[in-house]
C-alpha cells in the first residue's frame, strides 16, 4: 500500500514535471481565455479544435495529412479575429470554470503516449476491424481510440485529465474520425466495459491487477485486451509482442467453464463432463477419463478423449449454461452438454 502511494506520487510528480500540453487546459477544455472570460460557443468550438494553437510536431507527424499546417492554421486565427470571433466579446461574459486538473488521488499513472508502430501492433494483434467498439483506459492523447476509428472501428477513449481529452478530441476532429470517437473526462475505474470489444491498456501493473477482476467478469468472452509494456500478474498473456522498446500483450477474456456438466449424446447415452479452470487454461475428465489437450479461447472450448469406441475430439461453444457443438467447425454436433448445480 505504501509503496502504491509511493508510487503514485512520484507518477504525479513525473506528470507534473512533463508539460508537453499541460498548462493550457483552460483555454482547450474551459473555454475561458487567460484573462477568466467565457468565449462564445463557435469560438470555444475552434479554441478546442487547435486550429487556433501551434500542431506539435508530434501530432503533424502522428496524423499526418490531416495536420494544418501552422501557418494556415495562424492565417486561419486572424481571419478568425477579424470576423468578429474576440475571446470574450466586447461585453462581459458570464465566468464558466474551467474542469479542474485531476488531483493526485485521481491521476493514477502519468501520461506517456504509446509511439504509434506500436498502436498499430497492439490493433493487429487484437485482429481488430470496423464491427469492434474499442475502450482505451487512460486515453492520453487519444492516439490509440483514432487509430482505431481509421480502421473503421468505433472507439471511445476516457482519461482522468481534462487537457487530455480536449486534446484528444482535437486531434480526432484533425483526422477526421469524431464520427466515430468519442472521448470522455472520467475515471478510468467507473468507466463501464460490457459494451467493449476491445480494451486497450497502458497503465502501470498494479493497476492492470486492480482492473483484472472487472476485465475478467464484465467484459464477454472472446474481448480482447491489449497492453503496452504491463502484464496481468499470473492471468498468462494469449500473445505477446516486442515492437522498438515496447513490450505489447495480448489476452482474450476466457468464458467461465469451471464446472460440473451432464454431457448428452444424440443417443441418449449421459456422461459427466468435469471442467477445472484457471483463466484460459482448462482440464478435466470426461467420465473419469482425462481431457487431453484441452484449450479455451473465449467461448471456444476444444479437448480430445479416449473413449473405448475410440478416440474423439470436442469443438465447442461454451454458453452460459450450457456446452454445445462449435456450428463453424468441423465435427460431431450430436451432443449437449448442460450445467450441473
Ligand atoms: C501512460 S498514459 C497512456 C496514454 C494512451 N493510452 C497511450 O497509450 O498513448 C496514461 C493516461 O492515463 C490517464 N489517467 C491516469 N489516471 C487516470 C484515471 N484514474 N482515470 C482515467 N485516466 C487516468 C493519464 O492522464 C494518462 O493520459
Amino acid at each position: 500500500m505504501l509503496v502504491h502511494r509511493d508510487r503514485r506520487r512520484d507518477a504525479v510528480r513525473a506528470a507534473k514535471a512533463s508539460p508537453p500540453l499541460r498548462g493550457r487546459p483552460e483555454a482547450a477544455a474551459g473555454f475561458v481565455d487567460r484573462f477568466g472570460r467565457a468565449s462564445s460557443p463557435a469560438c470555444a468550438a475552434l479554441l478546442s479544435s487547435r486550429l487556433l494553437r501551434p500542431i506539435p510536431i508530434r501530432l503533424l507527424s502522428e496524423f499526418g495529412p490531416w495536420a494544418m499546417p501552422m501557418r494556415a492554421s495562424s492565417l486561419l486565427a486572424a481571419l478568425l479575429l477579424l470576423s468578429g470571433c474576440t475571446f470574450g466579446g466586447s461585453g462581459i461574459a458570464p465566468f464558466t470554470p474551467a474542469p479542474a486538473a485531476p488531483s493526485e488521488d485521481e491521476l493514477e499513472v502519468p501520461y506517456v503516449p504509446t509511439p504509434r508502430p506500436a498502436v498499430e501492433a497492439m490493433l493487429d494483434m487484437a485482429a481488430i476491424d470496423p464491427s469492434d467498439y474499442l475502450i482505451d483506459l487512460g486515453s492520453g492523447d487519444g492516439r490509440i481510440p483514432i487509430m482505431a476509428a481509421q480502421r473503421g472501428a468505433r472507439a471511445l477513449g476516457v482519461d482522468i485529465d481534462p487537457a487530455r481529452v480536449a486534446e484528444a478530441g482535437a486531434a480526432a476532429r484533425l483526422a477526421q474520425v469524431e464520427n466515430r470517437v468519442l472521448f470522455r473526462r472520467q475515471d478510468l475505474f467507473v468507466t463501464p466495459l460490457r459494451d467493449a470489444t476491445i480494451v486497450a491498456l497502458y497503465l502501470m501493473p498494479e493497476l492492470n491487477l486492480r482492473l483484472r477482476p472487472r476485465l475478467l467478469t464484465e467484459l464477454r468472452p472472446g474481448t480482447r485486451v491489449v497492453s503496452h509494456n504491463f502484464d496481468m500478474g499470473d492471468w498468462r498473456p494469449d500473445a505477446r509482442r516486442e515492437v522498438g522498446n515496447s513490450r505489447l500483450f495480448l489476452w482474450v477474456v476466457p468464458a467461465p467453464a469451471e464446472g460440473r456438466w451432464r454431457l448428452q449424446m444424440a443417443d441418449g447415452r449421459e456422461t459427466l463432463l468435469e471442467l477445472e479452470q484457471r483463466f484460459q487454461d482448462v482440464g478435466g475428465s470426461l467420465d473419469g477419463r482425462p481431457l487431453r489437450d484441452a484449450t479455451l479461447s473465449g467461448r471456444h472450448l476444444r479437448f480430445t478423449i479416449d473413449l473405448p469406441e475410440g478416440t474423439r475430439t470436442f469443438l465447442a461453444l461454451v454458453e452460459d449454461a450450457a456446452i454445445v457443438p462449435d456450428p463453424q467447425a468441423e465435427g460431431p454436433q450430436d451432443w449437449r452438454a448442460a450445467r450441473l448445480p
